[in-house]
């Protein structure tokens, strides 16, 4: 299914009780849900799925709707539908999500599993070129001689949407945080498209909708340039958005102007929701109307940060 034509439903109900987890709205935003799994539920999936190695994950495909099954029968079924309402539901669409005692980098084979189990209920994660995986784990240290902003801590990395640069659909974007040591700073930084008080400014605009090229630093592995406008539609004429500043190549000084101020009025948006992420959680978030970045860290010699993430399409039941 390509989310583009999926983005229809209503805002989750949280009136109910749920089987296993528990839903509330974030402090941030009401559009940010919190979902705790209880401690009972975590224990039990991470016993039941002890019998394989992440490795077995990367191998084996199917194995990670296996997982993914295992959590939502744990959670009397109750999982999936309520993942879907949020993630599809235009209002929403974001959930940071916890599950107590999976708070330490020596669990993150468990926080990976824990995650794919998710990601997987939804949808499917896409191939990452960096890693090799479905997933890619990376560091992020005081000191960093990558190509882009991804590692570097001691600036904004700026607003953007995933998958940019590459063909496949981008859908959800999941980001986890798997270790975090000596790190002042650093908050997930996340602006929904409709809270954006420049939106209808640039929406509106003739470049909005003009194909522009994207091309990735070699450290991302994908060679190949594409071509595709800043704003989409979705199936009711909503803006979607597959931006990212570092990777885009205008063409001309029309297209570099135009991009440089909608760059800017992302940036002083007084709507970014500043989301501290602890070890152990994630967020699980719909790329095409959410953007999100992060914020800088104060330097520190012993600094390290490792992170997950993991991108993918959906594959919601309703839609063939
Ligand atoms: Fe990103």
């Amino acid at each position: 299914m390509n989310a583009l034509t999926a983005l229809k439903q209503s805002p989750s109900d949280l009136s109910r009780p749920f089987t296993g987890f528990a839903v509330t709205p974030s402090p941030q935003s009401p559009r940010l849900l919190e979902l705790t799994f209880t401690l009972e539920v975590t224990r039990q999936f991470l016993q039941e799925v002890a019998q394989w190695p992440v490795q077995a994950l990367e191998y084996k495909s199917f194995l990670r709707f296996r997982v993914a099954q295992i959590l939502d029968d744990l959670c009397g079924n109750q999982l999936r539908p309520l993942l879907f309402k949020t993630l599809l539901s235009r209002s929403e669409g974001a959930l940071l999500v916890a599950a107590p005692g999976l708070d330490n980098v020596a669990q993150a084979d468990e926080m990976v599993k824990l995650s794919t189990a998710v990601a997987h209920l939804v949808g499917r994660s896409n191939f990452d070129a960096m890693s090799g995986q479905y997933y890619a784990r990376f560091v992020v240290k005081n000191v960093d001689n990558s190509d882009s902003y991804l590692r570097q801590p001691h600036r904004v990395m700026e607003l953007h949407n995933d998958g940019t640069y590459v063909e496949e659909p981008t859908d959800y974007v999941l980001m986890m945080k798997i270790d975090e040591q000596n790190m002042q700073g650093g908050n997930s930084l996340l602006l929904h498209l409709d809270d954006w008080e420049h939106l209808d400014r640039f929406f509106s605009h003739p470049l909005a909708r003009r194909p522009m090229r994207w091309a990735a630093p070699p450290s991302k592995n994908v060679s190949k340039d594409i071509w595709h406008p800043v704003f989409d539609v979705d199936v009711q004429g909503r803006p979607v958005m597959r931006y990212i500043d570092q990777f885009v190549q205008p063409k001309d000084l029309e297209e570099g102007t135009w991009l440089s101020a909608l760059s800017d009025a992302l940036e002083t948006s007084k709507q970014i929701l500043s989301v501290p992420v602890p070890v152990g959680q994630f967020l699980l978030i719909n790329n095409l109307f959410w953007l999100h970045g992060r914020d800088r860290f104060t330097p520190h010699p012993d600094l390290r940060r490792e992170l997950m993430r993991q991108r993918g399409y959906f594959c919601d039941p309703a839609t063939p």
